[in-house]
């Protein structure tokens, strides 16, 4: 069936899921906004796993190009990444997640506390919901996944930078001083996002008074 996509029959559940995510990540905005004027969220961005790149990484896996492969053993056919502009609110968006009703947290990798040797930062998320809604033709196998990476905005641009580098360089000789000069970069940008966290813990101090 050449003209059936990875996802068979799921595409339209899997819309709606992203939707269902995406309404509760505004709620939740406005809500924050309402009682603290702070919107946890600077931006957000979803997408549903384009059929080349599953395809693409069920090869890379050795998996089968199936429905199976892509929405059982691959986790991230649906991804949110959430930029916050302080750290405190990755773990306020990391919180309302993990208590979203109809959904489960099934794993979690604290980027942030713990940073990858590269310097990468984030707080990454997988989600698989609890309720009645399964992938068509794997019942069995349980509900349907969601990845969610969390970041400040600092993470995210060194994140976005080092993805576009390593994707230009092809080995170059000086590998080695541009890993550890990107390692530099990450360690500076933290430590900046950890200075702005204390101005912003300051100026919610002064308000609350
Ligand atoms: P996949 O990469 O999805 O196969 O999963 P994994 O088990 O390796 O999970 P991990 O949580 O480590 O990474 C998932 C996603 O986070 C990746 O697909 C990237 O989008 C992002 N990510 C992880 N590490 C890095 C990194 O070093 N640099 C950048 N730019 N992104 C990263
Ligand atoms: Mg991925």
């Amino acid at each position: 069936m050449d003209d059936q996509t990875i996802y068979g029959e799921n595409l339209a559940l899997m819309e709606d899921l992203r939707d269902e995510v995406a309404a509760s990540l505004a709620e939740l905005r406005s809500k924050m906004c309402e009682i603290s004027d702070f919107d946890p969220i600077e931006h957000c961005l979803s997408r549903i796993k384009s059929e080349d790149s599953m395809r693409e990484k069920c090869r890379r896996r050795n998996l089968p190009e199936t429905c199976r492969s892509a929405l059982v053993e691959i986790r991230d056919s649906i991804g949110f990444r959430v930029v916050c502009a302080f750290r405190s609110d990755v773990y306020l968006v990391r919180d309302h997640l993990a208590s979203m009703p109809g959904f489960e947290v099934v794993a979690e990798k604290d980027y942030i506390k713990n940073a990858k040797e590269n310097g990468y930062r984030s707080y990454h998320m997988i989600l698989r919901t609890t309720d009645e809604r399964r992938p068509v033709g794997c019942e069995a196998d349980g509900g349907f996944f969601v990845e969610v990476q969390l970041r400040t905005i600092s993470m995210d641009t060194w994140a976005a930078l080092e993805h576009h580098m390593k994707y230009k360089k092809k080995a170059p000789a000086n590998e080695r001083l541009i890993v550890a000069e990107l390692k530099r970069c990450a360690d500076e940008l933290a430590s900046t996002d950890l200075s702005m966290q204390a101005l912003r813990d300051l100026i919610m101090e002064e308000q609350g008074d």
